[in-house]
């Protein structure tokens, strides 16, 4: 089940309310862990690295939605930089044509900005975004309860992906080892962080509640919240990719089908394709992480290569449990 909202939910309400240095006296009220030398905060039932939630309440405050705005919203590790990619594809294929595509030259997480970093950064928390062209598409990992206001009032879109979340905590558990700098504390041992994980502690865990915000929102009103599995790109990604183009307005035509536009969209984005591509294998993305951190290996079921038979079988219990009844499935 998930949490009952909480009134001080609106980030927004949050900070009008409080008196000068907000930021710092709201945080100061919350619980805070360590998860793997990260600061975590929770804030309205979800843990967001301390690092950010600055940036967070700025984007909660101040961003202004237009309807064409298509954001694209993931817990980290379940297929965001294929899916900004993708989208990003999708939405300029007529602006650029494949072999002269901006991914060749720069990173799909610098084409689609996160709107928690990069887009709200502290020292300019409420930038001019009017200029970027339509459709602006931004990244979030905020669960949907906690998405600005703004987003959900507003006839944008929101697509979501999710990965079986055996595969997504080991992912993220690669993806940390990945990212130290800065960090003085040990790598967290696997059973620590996993003990963590089945209890919703993870950046931007729990990841039921993540799951659930968006499955609900997307049963309520499929036309504003598409909802995708990564197990399910990994399958067909034709049909995905053509479900994703129709979902954003921009249907393929028969004739671009009949040009394999499809096909060399998808192969552009494909896992093999974008990891070698330069922007992506050398650099720093955001500050602190590596480009090439976000291409390990982009399976389904590297799982089994970490985690016991005991550990899958309690993920696999709480994952009974917290979606029983809603009728979500996961291939692992
Ligand atoms: P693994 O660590 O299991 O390999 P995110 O982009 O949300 O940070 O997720 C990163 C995960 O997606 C990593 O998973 C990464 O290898 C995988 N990934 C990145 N690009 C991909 C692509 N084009 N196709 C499939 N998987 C991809």
């Amino acid at each position: 089940m998930e949490e009952k909202e909480d009134p001080k939910c609106s980030y927004a309400q949050a900070l009008d309310n409080s008196p000068k240095d907000e930021f710092q006296e709201l945080l100061q009220t919350l619980e805070q862990v360590s998860w793997d030398g990260v600061p975590l905060v929770k804030y309205c039932g979800c843990w967001f690295p301390v690092w950010m939630f600055r940036q967070i309440l700025a984007a909660q405050k101040h961003y202004k939605a237009k309807d064409t705005d298509i954001i694209l919203s993931t817990l980290p590790k379940s297929g965001t930089t294929w899916m900004k990619a993708l989208m990003f594809s999708i939405a300029n294929r007529h602006v650029f044509p494949i072999d002269q595509s901006p991914l060749l030259t720069s990173t799909p997480h610098k084409l689609v900005p996160p709107l928690e970093f990069d887009t709200f950064w502290e020292q300019d928390n409420n930038p001019d975004l009017e200029a970027i062209p339509s459709p602006r598409i931004f990244g979030t990992h905020m669960h949907f309860k906690t998405l600005p206001e703004c987003i959900r009032e507003r006839n944008c879109k929101i697509i979501y992906i999710c990965r079986n979340p055996l595969d997504q905590f080991v992912s993220q558990i690669h993806f940390s080892s990945q990212n130290r700098s800065g960090r003085d504390a040990d790598p967290v041992a696997i059973d620590e962080a996993f003990n963590m994980y089945c209890q919703g502690i993870s950046p931007y865990g729990p990841f039921w509640d993540d799951i659930l915000g968006y499955w609900n929102a997307h049963l309520e009103n499929p036309g504003k919240v598409l909802f995708l599995k990564y197990e399910d790109l990994k399958e067909d990604i034709t049909s995905q990719v053509k479900k994703i183009a129709e979902f954003m307005g921009f249907p393929f035509s028969l004739e671009e089908e009949e040009q394999g536009l499809i096909d060399q969209i998808s192969g552009l984005c494909s896992f093999e394709s974008l990891s070698n591509l330069a922007p992506n294998k050398t650099g720093d993305n955001n500050r602190t992480v590596k480009s090439s951190s976000f291409f390990r290996k982009g399976q389904v079921g590297d799982w089994t290569n970490y985690l016991t038979p005991a550990m899958a079988e309690r993920i696999k219990n709480l994952m009974d449990s917290k979606f029983e009844g809603s009728g979500l499935m996961f291939k692992t």
